[in-house]
């Protein structure tokens, strides 16, 4: 196993999640301490405990990343639990409803907009503002395939929260590179998670639809996404800045 983060902190939004636990899990594995954020605590001590058995360093704190002070809260909690914050992987978010624009509930669009783009923009703006003035840093955001590059029809918040995601990193790597800051975005396809799968559908039924919408016939595993995540952050894509990295089995071919 190569180090490449031996002596960095990182911190991971959506921890408690599918892709926010496998790209944790692999930055404690390559060497990081973690911060591992979600709001619910129990799964964030059960993720640390999982860290610290495989021989990792990690800790937890609870925190809603489209609270401004909450967002703020957790970059000050990797820098006094671990000295400092050198990589950051925003990976928090949710789906919302599948319903036709003209029927989808205003709330649950401002809900959806709240954690994916704002929760996103609070996020880094936190990272980067400790980041600046210690030597730099790297941070990727996870965005999806279905913002800038692939359609799907009543998913009006997630897309059009992904699309933003996609252009708010571009934005974002180019008003702080000079600063040693280097922002990048991962957009996965179809992952094996409960994300993927639609209301009342199974997951052999999930699998089926996948075959044939994605050209490798299969949906990607999380450390598949992890790893893209990891590469993004590490000094190997040294040359790599505002870029929406597309992981998604060749859907957008
Ligand atoms: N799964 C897919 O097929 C797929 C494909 C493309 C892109 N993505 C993107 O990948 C990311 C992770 O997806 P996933 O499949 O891992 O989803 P998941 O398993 O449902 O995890 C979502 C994570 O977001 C956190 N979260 C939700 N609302 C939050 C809030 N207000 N404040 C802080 N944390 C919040 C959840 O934490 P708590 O539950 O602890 O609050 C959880 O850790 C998302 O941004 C998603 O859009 C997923």
């Amino acid at each position: 196993m190569s180090e490449r983060f031996a002596g960095k902190v990182a911190l991971v939004t959506g921890a408690t999640g599918v892709v926010g636990g496998a790209v944790a899990r692999a930055y404690a594995g390559e060497g990081a301490a973690v911060l591992v954020t979600g709001r619910d605590g129990g799964r964030l001590s059960e993720l640390v405990k999982d860290i610290e058995a495989a021989g990792g360093r990690a800790s937890a704190f609870a925190a809603d990343v489209s609270r401004p002070a909450e967002a703020a809260a957790m970059v000050a909690a990797a820098v006094s639990h671990h000295g400092g914050l050198d990589v950051a992987c925003n990976a928090a978010g949710i789906f919302g409803a599948l319903a036709p624009l003209a029927d989808y509930d205003d709330d649950v669009f401002d809900e959806v907009l709240a954690v994916n783009l704002k929760g996103v923009f609070l996020s880094m703006k936190h990272e980067v503002a400790h980041m600046r003035s210690h030597g730099g840093g790297t941070i990727v955001n996870v965005a999806s395939n279905l913002g800038a590059h692939w359609r799907l029809q009543g998913a009006s918040a997630y897309v059009a929260s992904k699309a933003a995601v996609s252009h708010l990193t571009r934005t974002a790597a180019r008003d702080h590179i000079a600063d040693g800051v280097r922002i990048n975005a991962v957009s996965p396809g179809p992952i094996d998670s409960p994300m993927s799968t639609r209301p009342g559908e199974t997951v052999a039924q999930r699998d089926e639809r996948m075959r044939d919408a994605l050209p490798i016939g299969r949906v990607a595993t999380p450390d598949e996404i992890a790893a893209a995540v990891l590469w993004l952050s590490s000094p190997e894509s040294s040359y790599v800045v505002g870029q929406d990295h597309v992981v998604d089995g060749g859907a957008t071919a």
